[in-house]
């Protein structure tokens, strides 16, 4: 199967749509580096605390093929708005057309849309510096490899904060 950006619908994940959802984020992370299994988990357990501030699915033909989540974070200094992007999902058999892409830039106007302050994430520079996500020394993930956390501001400056994110995160 192939897709164009003509066949493809980003949209909210509605309520019935949470199991095609998980299983497809499961497939997606099951050969992915640096993935642990637990991410429908998180995935269920955002929607579950009513934590999800972004939940929305790619499809094709009426088919689940993506989604990504987002969910506020807490920063030590109190600085308010900002909110973690992830986890973000594509059938791996459709990957490389452009549908992460698509995903990724509907949930940022969505982010900028409900008057977040920046969003962070974990993941390969390469990917997400297409889209404005740098890795700055005063916003830090305590216990993660320099480089690969990283945020992107929607205008305020950058605080100097530890992140901590959603409580969701430990599930599983
Ligand atoms: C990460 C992930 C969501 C990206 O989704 P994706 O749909 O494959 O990403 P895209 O197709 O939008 O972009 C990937 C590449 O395809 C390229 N691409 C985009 N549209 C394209 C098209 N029409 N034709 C060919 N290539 C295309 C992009 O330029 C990008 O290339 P590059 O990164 O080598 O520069 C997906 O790979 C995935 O689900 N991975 C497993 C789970 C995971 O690791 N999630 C992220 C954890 S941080």
């Amino acid at each position: 199967m192939h897709t164009s950006s003509r066949d493809l619908t980003i949209r909210e994940c509605g309520a019935t749509e949470t199991a095609a959802r998980d299983a497809l984020i499961t497939r997606a992370f099951r050969d992915a580096p640096h993935a642990d299994g637990t991410e429908a988990a998180i995935a269920a357990a955002l929607e579950a605390r009513g934590k999800a501030s972004v939940s929305l699915l790619a499809l094709h033909a009426g088919v689940v093929v993506g989604c990504v989540l987002t969910s506020p974070v807490t920063l030590s200094d109190g600085t308010p708005g900002w909110h973690g992007l992830g986890p973000i999902a594509v059938e791996p058999a459709l990957q490389q057309q452009g549908i992460g892409i698509a995903l990724m830039e509907a949930a940022l106007a969505r982010l900028r849309a409900i008057g977040a302050a920046g969003c962070v994430l974990l993941g390969d520079p390469a990917y997400y510096a297409r889209f404005g996500f740098i890795t700055d020394p005063r916003l830090q993930l305590p216990g993660v490899p320099p480089g690969y956390f990283q945020c992107l501001s929607f205008g305020a400056a950058i605080p100097t904060a530890e992140v901590r994110y959603d409580a969701a995160f430990d599930a599983g």
